[in-house]
């Protein structure tokens, strides 16, 4: 219940908020975009156009920056921005380092849009950006935390809901990833060497790597799931208990795990064992995380058949729950001399990044545009079911032919004859590798599809509430 001093919604700081969820839609078909033309460059090469800006290596790293820091990370600031004002019954603190975060990190995606496809790399997975854009991203992300961590402390409310937790782990944990990571020796002003050398490097390469899986694409929208599940649910978190132990669990746990994506390699052969371990010990926190967000719709279930909101967002922790139990199983070193280098990992990738990630924040976004925009409902639902619908045979046609392909990949490679030649060359994995890669760009284009519907439909919701303006101030005045 609120009492008199607490804040109304007219108090709440949504400026940056709409900010960040317009840009989020926006990012998100960028992102995808570059996404479905790398995924048609697999098949028709000549679609680099023989220019070195639209070759494949320097798309790739594009496409992932767009997805995850453009498109999911403003999906991050737009709900926790919104859910640490609303759980906190404050408004946010610092506003004008707020906008600053906000323009900030535009900057940035910017300057990632420009450099990557002009070749500019450190060469780092998911931290190719060179070191005047790694210290911008330092500032703008401590910025963040000031005014993340300002309104907690600012909070009217005794406790600090369990959505906040999740948020303020991302934020404290992507920062030092990101610090210690790019630690660099700059040669100019557009080339730097890591620190780092050999096994060193790309142990502390792959400890950023797995835990910028397991805080941003992990615990950041665990937090998003805390908040706006049982909104839409209309239903409490099924157990606030398992919510604190899973919390502690997992983020206990993620930090341990980076060398599963070293398996064979130079790094002692104990950490990899180790990372295993910890991969394997991983599910069971991650599954009750799952576990939470579905049962928390224990009594609503019904919803399901009027509501693609909650359909997205139901839809989103199955996906999780696969993809958390497809990567301990990859992690085991005998499965992953198997998949290793294989499509089944773009394929495990994609069921986390669409099925879970995309699909998560598409469906908070559908629950909070409304509310930002003062309309009370988006514009059309019929389409936000025919996206969902679009979104979800996009995701399955996207992993169930990478799980094809890269199990077909994995077993070509290591076929020999009794002679112990090997059975195929490399270039027949290739051809044989095609017609799954043409499912796959099918599937972008669905989900693509899906995205640009979004778009339309967030405009006409948008746009109706700037009509209904005039109409509302007259009748208030009234
Ligand atoms: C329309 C949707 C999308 C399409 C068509 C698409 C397509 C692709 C393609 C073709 C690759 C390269 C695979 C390879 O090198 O063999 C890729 C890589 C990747 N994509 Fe996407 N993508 C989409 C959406 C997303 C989203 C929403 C995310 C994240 C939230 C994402 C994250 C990634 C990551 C992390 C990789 C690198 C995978 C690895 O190194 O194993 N993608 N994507
Ligand atoms: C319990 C949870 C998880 C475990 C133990 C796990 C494990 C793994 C393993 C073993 C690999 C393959 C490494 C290799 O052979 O190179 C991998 C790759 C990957 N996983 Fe997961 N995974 C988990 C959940 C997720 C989720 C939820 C996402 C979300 C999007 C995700 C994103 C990725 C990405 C982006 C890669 C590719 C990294 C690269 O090589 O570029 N994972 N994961």
């Amino acid at each position: 219940m609120m009492n008199h001093s607490q804040p109304t919604g007219a108090d709440y700081n949504y400026t940056i908020v709409r900010q960040f969820a317009l840009t989020t839609v926006l990012w998100g078909i960028v992102g995808m975009s570059v996404g479905v033309l790398i995924a048609a460059q697999l098949i028709w090469p000549h679609l680099n156009f023989d220019t070195p800006w639209f070759t494949y290596s320097r798309l790739r790293p594009l496409h992932t920056n767009a997805v995850i820091f453009a498109f999911g990370t403003s999906a991050l600031f737009a709900t926790s921005y919104y859910v640490v004002q609303r759980t906190c019954q404050t408004r946010l603190f610092a506003p004008k380092l707020a906008a600053f975060t906000f323009w900030g990190w535009q900057a940035i995606i910017l300057s990632a849009a420009i450099t990557l496809p002009m070749g500019y790399t450190s060469g780092k997975e998911y931290a190719e950006l060179e070191w005047p854009i790694d210290i911008a991203i330092t500032i703008v992300w401590v910025s963040y935390a000031i005014v993340f961590f300002g309104t907690i402390i600012k909070r009217t409310t005794s406790h600090i809901y369990v959505a906040n937790w999740f948020f303020g782990a991302f934020i404290i944990t992507v920062a030092v990833l990101h610090i210690v990571n790019s630690m660099a020796v700059p040669v100019s002003l557009f080339k730097s060497y890591s620190m780092y050398s050999g096994a060193v490097d790309a142990m502390v390469q792959w400890w950023y790597g797995h835990n910028a899986v397991g805080f941003l694409l992990t615990a950041g929208f665990l937090g998003m799931m805390y908040y706006f599940v049982p909104k839409q649910a209309g239903r409490p978190v099924y157990s606030y208990r398992l919510s604190i132990v899973h919390f502690w669990a997992l983020i206990a746990l993620y930090i341990w795990a980076g060398p599963h994506h070293l398996h064979y390699t130079a790094l002692p052969d104990w950490t990899q064992s180790l990372g295993m371990v910890m991969s394997l010990i991983l599910f069971a926190p991650s599954w009750g995380g799952m576990i939470n967000g579905i049962m928390t719709l224990s009594g609503a279930w019904h919803k399901l058949r009027t509501d693609p909101v909650l359909r997205f967002l139901v839809v989103s922790l199955s996906f999780y729950g696969m993809s958390t139990f497809e990567g301990p199983m990859m992690a085991i070193k005998t499965v992953n001399a198997l998949s290793h280098y294989t499509d089944w990992t773009v394929g495990h990738v994609h069921s986390g990044a669409l099925g879970w990630v995309a699909m998560v924040s598409i469906g908070s976004l559908y629950h909070l545009i409304p509310v930002l925009f003062g309309h009370g409902r988006m514009y059309s639902i019929k389409l936000v079911n025919v996206h969902f619908w679009l979104a979800t045979i996009g995701t399955v046609l996207y992993i169930v032919s990478m799980w094809i392909s890269g199990v077909m990949q994995g077993l070509m490679w290591r076929a020999v004859n009794a002679d112990g030649t090997l059975t195929y060359s490399f270039v027949e994995s290739l051809e044989a590798s095609y017609p799954f890669y043409f499912v796959r760009f099918l599937g972008g284009c669905f989900f693509l599809t899906g995205m640009l519907i979004m778009a339309y439909n967030v405009i006409r919701t948008v746009k109706a509430s700037k009509d209904s303006l005039p109409a509302l101030a007259e009748a208030k005045a009234a």
